[in-house]
């Protein structure tokens, strides 16, 4: 049997992970860097902990997401050291040492104890921690976390390698098989809760696995938009459904949204105009392009729709002008996308720290650096209806503009937005949601 591809890949990832690492420790004058797994914070007054979610930096390295209390260590031109995280310990199972085939480019040790960490960069000279303060807590504290090796190693995070798309890619796969049972759960007339559930079992993910809370909102609820709260019954009427659900594949997270009409009708329609505008804004993921003229087209772009629409009176350019588009559209058109689902370094102009700033008057947008090759970003437009924005937009001369009988008629439907994973490639886009969307419809077919 042939190696599967995501093991061929990870070799040239590890090399590009160092030689970032060991550009950017050269720069900052460390001689090796420790970078901790972090572990998972108690509650206030419990002997309970929150769920772990493992140090980014960590999991850059290495595909170890569940182990708290590892330790990688590496110096320039030696092979890296993963001290892995084995204790004697009869209330939980320790996690198994990994074996799978990268295991084989780097030194797995078991730990024991993590006060055995300390011994491993001992008269390595200047070290730089990365982790939790409270992981690092023997390191002096101006080598925890410096600012300046951050910056670099941030900034260099938003070009995917190989094998970091591949993830990515499988990641979509996962959360294409949970949206379509949570969009079957809908159509049965499930509750909430109960699509959330179904779209857990699809793609095999507990809730503390995923990269966000899923977002799944009926009717009105999809005007809110991180809704978090899962009702238990269906509603009367299922009119509408937004869901805002991803996946992790070895750490690399999936970002992607779907909105579903109860019924034909306008709703419906809205929905498929906006469709068209997400994917026309897709298309603008190329290479040289500055996110935040991205986002201003969707401003455009979202505004024009409304106006075909019936809801306002304006085109896209003036609405935006007039800032008519964020009653409806009031948050980014994207982010970047990887380890996190809102990846760091949205905003950096270079690896040193310096910073690209927002359009004025766009708070909301975490992404304002020029798009290049291997870039990944979420492209992800909404139109919602929400009480407080319409309120303060009808008590101000904004309220001419705005067909309100039209809002009126929409407003039980909450919103719509339509959120897609993109690469910048050299070529087209890839789309990597729409191409997981296929994949599964063909697999299900099979
Ligand atoms: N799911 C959070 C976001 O779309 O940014
Ligand atoms: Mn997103
Ligand atoms: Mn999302």
């Amino acid at each position: 049997m042939g190696e599967d591809l995501i093991d061929q890949l990870y070799a040239q990832h590890l090399e590009t992970v160092a030689a970032r690492a060991e550009r950017a420790l050269a720069a900052c004058r460390y001689d090796a860097l420790v970078v901790h797994a972090g572990a998972a914070p108690t509650l206030f007054l419990d002997d309970q902990h929150q769920p772990f979610k493992v140090n980014p930096h960590f999991k850059a390295w290495v595909p170890i997401v569940d182990n708290p209390h590892s330790v990688l260590v590496y110096v320039p031109g030696r092979r890296l050291k993963v001290l892995f995280f084995q204790p004697a310990d009869y209330w939980h199972k320790p996690a198994s040492l990994p074996t799978a085939a990268w295991t084989r480019l780097v030194d797995v040790l078991p730990m024991p104890d993590p006060k055995q960490a300390a011994a491993h960069w001992q008269g390595l000279g200047r070290i730089a921690f990365i982790g939790p303060n409270a992981a690092c807590g023997d390191a002096p504290a101006e080598a925890v976390n410096p600012p300046d090796l951050l910056d670099r190693l941030h900034f260099d995070r938003a070009v995917k390698t190989a094998y970091e798309l591949e993830c990515l890619r499988r990641a979509s796969a996962l959360g294409a098989l949970g949206h379509r049972a949570a969009l079957a759960a809908f159509r049965r007339g499930a509750s909430e809760f109960e699509a959330h559930m179904q779209y857990l079992l699809a793609c095999r993910q507990r809730e503390e696995e995923l990269p966000y809370n899923n977002i799944v909102a009926y009717n009105e609820h999809a005007a809110v938009l991180h809704y978090q709260r899962l009702e238990r019954r269906p509603p009367d009427a299922c009119r509408s459904f937004l869901i805002d659900a991803g996946a992790e594949y070895r750490g690399y997270a999936a970002d992607i949204t779907r909105t579903h009409a109860g019924t034909p009708g306008r709703f419906a329609e809205l929905i498929e105009a906006l469709d068209a505008v997400q994917r026309a804004l897709c298309d603008e993921v190329t290479p040289g392009r500055d996110f935040r003229d991205i986002h201003l087209s969707a401003h455009r772009r979202i505004g024009d729709l409304l106006q075909r629409c019936g809801v306002t009176r304006l085109d896209g350019a003036a609405a935006l002008e007039r800032g008519i588009t964020g009653v409806f559209f009031p948050h980014g058109i994207g982010h970047l996308l990887g380890l996190q689902v809102h990846d760091v370094g949205g905003i950096q102009g270079d690896a040193q720290g310096g910073q690209r700033p927002r359009p004025a008057g766009h708070p909301y947008l975490r992404l304002t650096r020029m798009l290049e090759p291997g870039v990944v970003v979420t492209i992800e437009p909404g139109i919602y209806f929400i009480d407080s924005l319409l309120a303060a937009a009808r008590a101000d001369e904004r309220g001419a503009e705005i067909d309100w009988r039209a809002v009126e008629e929409l407003r039980p439907f909450g919103g719509i937005r339509i959120e897609d994973n993109v690469v910048a490639t050299t070529g087209a886009p890839e789309n990597l949601t729409r191409d997981a969307w296929r994949l599964t419809a063909a697999s299900k077919a099979a």
